[in-house]
């Protein structure tokens, strides 16, 4: 496994890879990686010859109240976590190296998938993933790239990006991983006490149940919404930034026949933003 740290060695690595018709996939990542970056490198690693992981902390993708200065930066870590899967690959450029003019005049916008949800309420957010998962797909020109299912929206950013900038790349979109009480694995799960990690798992919790009552039949979508945000306050978070019931591709509001639908939360508890969703079919 290498470790590069420049855009042009990275290019002309993955170049010589790819001139030898050898398949690449790209892992992109912020690092302080578990088991949830680790399900991306293993599923992906079935599906190409030569595997590409990104650990970038973007600060583009940073509201300025943000926790961009304390996100956990753990390269030795991740690193040693890494070796143990078929990486080729490690690329961790500085902030310096991704954005040499500082913040970029170019704009990557989605605002259709992107008014709302998580974008309603982080301005700029997905237009900084955006921009540099596009610099990362210039960079690496990966054949395929993974993302997981727990960042819902941004994977349907990323697959609308993809086709509207006609991309070669195949997103694969992988489940999430969660640990025993349902929670999704996250980064900031590390920020949580014990007590604030008991109420974090009524996140998964409180979505099982809304798509137990679709599954049921109910269709009468704002009421459940409401419902499932009253049960996360009363659980103990203090924020409920939205629980929605969306249209699964588009993420526009559902009408009662439609039948792929994803339900998605966002709430706050202690220092923590969670986010997580299910998709459900409905026949
Ligand atoms: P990061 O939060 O580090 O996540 C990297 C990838 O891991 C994303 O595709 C995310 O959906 C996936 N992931 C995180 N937790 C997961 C879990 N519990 N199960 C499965 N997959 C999980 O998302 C980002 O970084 C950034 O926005 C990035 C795409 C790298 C652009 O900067």
């Amino acid at each position: 496994m290498i470790q590069l740290s420049e855009r042009h060695e990275m290019r002309q690595q993955a170049r010589h890879w790819r001139a030898r018709g050898e398949r690449i996939g790209l892992v992109p990542t912020m690092g302080n990686l578990h088991q949830g970056h680790l399900k991306l490198v293993e599923e992906l690693s079935n599906h190409v010859d030569r595997l590409v992981v990104s650990v970038f902390v973007n600060p583009l993708q940073f509201g300025p109240s943000e926790d961009y200065e304390s996100y956990p930066r753990t390269l030795a870590d991740d690193l040693r976590a890494l070796a143990g899967y078929p990486v080729d690959a490690v690329f961790a450029p500085s902030a310096e190296q991704m954005y040499p003019r500082g913040a970029p005049a170019t704009t990557i916008d989605l605002p259709a998938l992107t008014n709302t949800l998580c974008g309603a309420d982080r301005p700029g957010h997905f237009a900084g993933v955006a921009l540099v998962v596009a610099k990362l797909f210039n960079i690496v020109e990966p054949d395929a790239a993974a993302f997981g299912n727990k960042d819902y929206q941004q994977l349907q950013v990323i697959r609308r990006l993809v086709q509207d900038l006609d991309y070669p790349v195949e997103i694969l979109g992988v489940a999430t991983v969660r640990e025993a009480d349902g929670l999704a694995l996250s980064s900031r799960n590390n920020y949580l006490d014990a007590e604030q990690r008991r109420v974090a798992a009524e996140l998964y919790a409180t979505l099982q149940e809304m798509v137990a009552e679709l599954r049921a039949g109910r269709r009468d979508y704002q009421q459940l919404e409401a419902a499932g945000a009253t049960r996360l306050r009363q659980a103990g978070f203090s924020r409920v930034d939205y629980l929605a019931i969306r249209r699964s591709d588009d993420l526009a509001a559902p009408s009662p026949a439609d039948t792929e639908l994803v339900c998605l939360g966002a709430a706050q508890v202690g220092a923590a933003r969670l986010i997580d969703n299910i998709a459900v079919r409905l026949i």
